[in-house]
């Protein structure tokens, strides 16, 4: 079946291709689009959950877990003392990059969802930082594969998850500007875990992350119109549907960990506060991601596995390897 898949991924050209991507994009920007995604990539678990730890779970109707550096036993110091180094070396660059987006105009709510092919462009009020050169020197692979993470990950999505992507993200937090610092979910799949890593103390006043459960998400969405196309939500409009016990803030404090689905929950980040945020940022996804026939045209296929100079287990493998292995 893969290699039907593979196979026939290449018969599409590049304008095809995107146009299956913006396909599976409208599904996902649907809360029903989502369900039947759901029905039709839901896998046997590939692996027996590896739950093991007296960490608290991920629960389902939740979709979030806040852990502090005392809850586990992951030695994060070194994590973010060399974080701290990688973000004071690309100074000039973080800088440059908020300068040069300065000038973009806000985009509010409204103006997305009149954008009908659902297209992000660049985050003005975001910077990634290209992780690659650190790898060798930064046990980030080590901390995405941490066994008490992963058991909680696993138990929560049903099957060992694949690690898609690690990242350092550095929210300047000076201006409001749009795109995902209004409520929205990511469209990477119907579920997923990203793992924040807080990396900084961060305004004690402005939380860093502002979250709705994945219950109250779906009503809200259930609501709003299941077939409706949606791209992001005003501060009003989630309040008009929610109590204000339904949204809870997050409050960086440096070595703080944080498991959220942000493909049920709803939630913004990067406001505005009189601190920047800086998180480094592990994705995990299910193996359906890859598979889905829509996503017949290939995709991206990270293989972190070519970054570590130890032995993995198969297990290790396995969330390491990009698709198709
Ligand atoms: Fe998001």
């Amino acid at each position: 079946m893969k290699n039907f898949f593979r196979k026939f991924h290449i018969l599409f050209d590049k304008k095809k291709r995107s146009k299956h991507l913006r396909h599976r994009n409208m599904w996902l920007s649907t809360i029903r689009g989502r369900q039947i995604l759901h029905n039709l990539t839901k896998r046997r678990p590939k692996y027996i959950s590896v739950k093991n730890n007296a960490l608290p779970t991920l629960e389902w109707d939740t979709g979030f877990l806040a852990l502090d550096k005392r809850d586990s036993n992951i030695d994060l110091d070194p994590i973010i003392h060399k974080t701290e180094r990688i973000i004071s070396d690309n100074k000039h660059y973080i800088d440059a990059y908020v300068a040069a987006h300065g000038k973009n105009p806000i985009e509010t709510p409204e103006d997305v969802i009149k954008r009908s092919n659902n297209r992000v462009s660049g985050k003005p009020y975001m910077v990634t930082l290209d992780l690659e050169p650190y790898y060798k020197h930064v046990p980030f692979i080590k901390l995405a594969l941490n066994k008490e993470i992963v058991s909680i990950v696993s138990d929560y999505l049903g099957e060992i998850p694949k690690i898609n992507d690690i990242r350092l993200l550095h929210s300047p937090n000076t201006s409001m500007k749009g795109g995902s610092q209004y409520y929205h979910y990511d469209k990477d799949d119907v579920k997923s875990v990203k793992l924040f890593f807080v990396l900084s103390d961060t305004d004690p006043e402005v939380p860093s992350l502002r979250l709705i459960s994945t219950k109250k998400s779906s009503e809200i969405m259930e609501d709003y119109g299941p077939w409706k196309p949606f791209f992001r939500f005003s501060d009003e409009y989630i309040e008009s549907q929610t109590e204000p016990s339904d949204i809870v803030p997050l409050y960086g404090k440096k070595g703080d960990i944080w498991l959220a689905d942000v493909c049920r929950c709803l939630h913004y980040g990067s406001r505005p506060a009189r601190l920047p945020r800086t998180v480094l940022w592990v994705m995990y996804l299910t193996e359906s991601r890859y598979k889905f026939p829509m996503r017949i045209h290939g995709g991206k296929k990270p293989d972190l596995r070519k970054h570590v100079d130890w032995k993995l287990s198969e297990v290790e493998k396995y969330m390491l390897s990009g698709p198709y292995i």
